[in-house]
């Protein structure tokens, strides 16, 4: 079977695991967790950056850093994975559904105005896919109603918006390493901040609110969220071949591209950013031709996976709904995430096209 995704584990990553677990430093203390926090806000291009357990945490922790809390409001995108709904309801907050943007998948610049009220605070930016959000408006917007931007990267490590890397542009950023993201530590996750203030608040809230000055002495009531040095030095490594990764996502994009282009709606090409493809979607005419494509493909060897469900069309989250998702409604139903491993050859990645077109051809 191609997979959608698999991590690419080479001997540096053993190399440095097999060193922090011989050198006893096995929790959350480390050289390489001190490495890993300096290197990947630096590769970001933020002052500050803390690591975290996972990216559902990392969301968590920096709302609760921004104060965000009961009687709040925070717009967050219909299209998305779940992680960035759910944690503004862990902060007993309301998410507030708006509509993406057909141009690059991420949250609507032109439809967040319309949702703001009185007890909005923040907008969590999802960069969907590797894509990126039309980011200038955004932050225009947040600047003229004095909201807080959250940018979910989770899914876009490496992709550049007018040169800046995501992540860096808003209050906070949130990253995810997930064994299926662009790299991976096993779990865990990652906040980069350029304000100090929210950095410092961060990191005592991710260990139980206590105080780096005065050991058991708790300011905030907080949590355990921290990453090991086990996973940091899977990140060290991984972090060293990151433009390796970037590079060999922009070919398999490539190659997608020219080979599907006029077959079907290609996976977006930002005027403003240069994303990184972290899955490589497109979208067929309507979902019952995608679900019979990823029928076929599953039966010829290739896994892919179906776009993420709106979320007001989810049971829990309908009443967090705000009028009609007409564009989020259309591309959840038609999209699907190709085979976008760094491993596949370019051979595979071709045999993928192959199989699309000749399923295209037959209908
Ligand atoms: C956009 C987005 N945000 C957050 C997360 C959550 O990250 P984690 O699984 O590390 O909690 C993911 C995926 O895993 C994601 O795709």
């Amino acid at each position: 079977m191609i997979p959608v995704s698999e991590p690419d584990i080479g001997e540096k990553e053993i190399e440095y695991v097999d060193d922090a677990v011989r050198s006893g430093w096995v929790s959350s203390h480390g050289k390489y967790i001190d490495e890993f926090e300096r290197e990947f806000s630096k590769f970001i291009g933020t002052e500050y950056g803390l690591t975290v357990s996972n990216g559902t945490t990392a969301l968590h922790l920096a709302l609760s850093a921004l104060g965000i809390r009961e009687g709040d409001e925070v717009i967050v995108p219909d299209l998305t994975f779940i992680s960035p709904v759910n944690a503004v309801i862990y902060c007993n907050a309301t998410p507030v559904l708006c509509d993406i943007d057909r141009n690059n998948w991420c949250i609507d610049s032109g439809k967040i105005e319309a949702l703001i009220t009185p007890k909005t605070r923040a907008i969590i930016v999802v960069q969907l896919y590797g894509n990126s959000a039309d980011m200038d408006k955004i932050m225009e917007i947040a600047k003229k109603h004095k909201l807080y931007v959250i940018e979910d990267t989770a899914e876009s490590l490496g992709t550049t918006y007018k040169g800046k890397r995501l992540g860096s542009i808003g209050d906070i950023g949130c990253f995810s390493f997930y064994g299926n993201k662009t790299m991976t530590t096993g779990e865990g996750g990652f906040c980069t901040t350029n304000n100090k203030e929210l950095y410092e608040k961060m990191s005592m809230l991710r260990d139980h609110g206590m105080t780096s000055k005065k050991r058991y002495w708790h300011e905030f009531i907080g949590y355990n969220y921290r990453m090991t040095n086990l996973q940091a030095a899977l990140g060290v490594a991984q972090l060293g071949r990151i433009n390796y990764f970037i590079e060999r996502k922009h070919e398999i994009g490539k190659i997608y591209r020219n080979k599907l282009k006029n077959k079907v709606t290609l996976h977006p090409e930002g005027g403003d950013y240069n994303g990184t493809y972290w899955l490589y979607s497109i979208l067929l005419k309507n979902g019952e031709e995608r679900d019979s494509l990823m029928d076929f493909l599953y039966k010829n060897g290739v896994d892919t996976r179906r776009f993420f469900y709106p979320v007001h069309v989810m049971p829990p989250y309908g009443r967090y709904s705000r009028g009609k998702y007409p564009v989020s409604t259309d591309i959840a139903e038609r999209g699907i995430n190709l085979p976008s491993s760094v491993k596949l050859k370019d051979e595979e990645v071709e045999y993928v096209c192959d199989k699309i077109i000749g399923f295209l051809n037959s209908q």
